[in-house]
């Protein structure tokens, strides 16, 4: 980019409104959505004002080493490096999780993994069920699980140990360490006993089609988003191994792309002959969870 776009020179003090607005237009000019909120994200991570407090200080002069700081932020967000990697955090279902590049950013359509594992909690009645979050990455969804279930026993794994640190870090910050176990390893090969419910985001893109993704995607670590052969390849094992890992009775909640609902529910069928399988919608009204509800 050019980084005479978003220079303050001469330096002259500038508003917090002034300063906003200018990098919100160079990140506009640099074609980068929701410009303005962006903007008003990286200048409330430098200043440490939250939403209300930014909004009252509008009018309030930034001083020069801010400002400074600000715009090596708007280059680094112009070089496509994410948000959430930026600010080091992500909401997810109303709570602040850390992230760094080690794990993947929460997405929000995953919300709906936790509002099924949820309903699943209190249609059968078990507030104190034992549930395993496969591929648990920052630990979004476990620990949003453990906040909301006071009496579940959560089992979180992951292969990578760097992502594995940071579900530490998330499991401690919102004060349910005691009922997360964190485990390495393969999929559901680390869980000693079966567990009453499996949810599970997977990578799921097709590796052919990793190149074409945004760069913002592709600076995610690349084990979080492959999901091999038609990106159903991550998908198939881990519905191959969950027969031995589930308490009869049990369910599992599995994110996918929506175009892979007839592959899945196949591959689901193959381990459950007699499960129930239906699709919960994301805001769009696409199949994004496959229900596996066995008897
Ligand atoms: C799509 S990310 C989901 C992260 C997090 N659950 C979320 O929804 O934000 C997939 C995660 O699965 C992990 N993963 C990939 N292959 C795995 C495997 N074979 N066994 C365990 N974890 C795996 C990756 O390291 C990554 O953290």
């Amino acid at each position: 980019m050019g980084g005479d776009e978003i220079q303050n020179d001469p330096p002259i003090p500038l508003t917090l409104r002034q300063v906003a607005l200018r990098i919100s237009e160079t990140l506009e000019g640099h074609s980068i959505s929701d410009s303005t909120l962006e903007a008003e994200v990286l200048l409330r991570h430098i200043l440490r004002y939250d939403r209300a407090r930014f909004y009252a200080c509008l009018g309030e002069t930034v001083s020069a080493q801010n400002i400074e700081c600000a715009l090596s932020l708007a280059e680094r967000r112009i070089s496509h490096e994410p948000l959430a990697y930026i600010t080091g955090q992500r909401e997810f279902y109303g709570l602040d999780f850390c992230v760094t590049p080690a794990v993947l950013i929460p997405r929000q359509e995953t919300e709906l993994l936790v509002d099924e594992a949820l309903r699943f909690a209190v249609e059968d009645s078990e507030a104190n069920i034992s549930v395993a979050d496969i591929g648990t990455g920052s630990g979004a969804i476990a620990v949003s699980v453990a906040v909301n279930l006071p009496s579940a026993q959560v089992y979180a794994t992951d292969c990578s140990t760097e992502a594995l640190e940071i579900a530490n870090l998330n499991r401690c910050k919102h004060g349910v360490a005691d009922r997360i176990t964190l485990l390495k390893g393969d999929l559901l090969a680390p869980l000693s006993l079966p567990v009453d419910l499996i949810v599970s985001n997977p990578p799921y893109i097709s590796s052919d089609l990793l190149p074409q993704l945004a760069p913002e995607v592709r600076s995610e670590p690349p084990l979080a988003l492959d999901g091999g052969n038609e990106g159903l390849e991550v998908i198939n094992r881990l519905l191959e191994q969950a027969p031995a890992k589930l308490n009869a009775g049990g369910s599992i909640l599995i994110e996918i792309s929506p175009e892979q609902t007839a592959a899945t529910t196949e591959m689901a069928r193959a381990q459950f002959p007699n499960a129930d399988i239906a699709y919960s919608a994301d805001l769009l009204g696409l199949p994004r969870c496959v229900i596996v509800s066995t008897k």
